[in-house]
C-alpha cells in the first residue's frame, strides 16, 4: 500500500561510520528532489558502545569533502524502532542477521532490507557496504561511493513503488 510519508532507518554496527553517512546521503537526495516532508530518515547501531558520539572523525572528514555535514549522535536500535520505521536498511550481512534476531515478528523482519541490493555501479565487486572502521582513507571513500549509488537507487524504488503519488 503506497503511503504519504515513509520512515527509513539506516543501521550498521557502531552507528558512527556507515549508517550516519547513509542517513546524510539519503537526506540530501530527498532534499534535492524537494521531498523532505515525505520522509523521516534516521540511523542507529546494533552495538551501543559509541552511544552519544558524533560520527567517526574520518567519516566526517571524507563526507564533508562531498558536502555532507554529519551531525547525528550514535544510538543503539530499540524495539520501538522496529515498530516506528517502515524500512530498516542493513549495511552488511552481519547487520542483517543481528536485525533479524532483534525483530519481534515476521512483519518487523519484513521491514529489513540489504542496502547492497541497490548497488549498481560496483555491483561486480560489492553486494554490501563494507565496514571502513579498520581501513584507511580508501575504505571511507569506497563506503561513500557505495552509499551514494545505492541510496539513489533505493530512493527511486521507494518513489516508484511505495510512496503515494501527489
Ligand atoms: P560502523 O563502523 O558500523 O560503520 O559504524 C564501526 C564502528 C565501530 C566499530 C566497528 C565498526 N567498533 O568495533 O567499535
Amino acid at each position: 500500500m503506497p503511503v504519504d510519508k515513509l520512515k527509513i532507518l539506516f543501521v550498521c554496527l557502531g552507528n558512527i561510520c556507515r549508517s550516519p553517512a547513509g542517513q546524510g546521503v539519503m537526506q540530501r537526495l530527498v532534499e534535492q528532489r524537494g521531498l523532505e516532508s515525505r520522509f523521516e530518515i534516521d540511523s542507529a547501531g546494533t552495538y551501543s558502545g559509541h552511544q552519544g558520539q558524533l560520527p567517526d572523525p574520518r567519516m566526517r572528514r571524507h563526507a564533508s569533502r562531498r558536502g555532507y555535514n554529519l551531525t547525528h549522535r550514535a544510538r543503539p536500535i530499540t524495539s520501538d524502532d522496529f515498530e516506528h520505521f517502515d524500512i530498516i536498511v542493513a549495511m552488511d550481512e552481519s547487520n542483517r542477521r543481528n536485525l533479524m534476531q532483534l525483530a519481534a515478528s515476521p512483519e518487523q523482519q519484513a521491514k529489513i532490507v540489504m542496502l547492497g541490493h541497490y548497488i549498481v555501479k560496483l555491483r561486480t565487486y560489492y553486494d554490501y557496504v563494507p565496514d571502513p572502521y579498520y581501513e584507511g582513507a580508501e575504505g571511507f571513500e569506497l563506503a561513500l561511493d557505495l552509499l551514494e549509488d545505492s541510496c539513489e537507487n533505493l530512493l527511486n524504488d521507494i518513489i516508484n513503488n511505495k510512496l503515494q503519488n501527489q
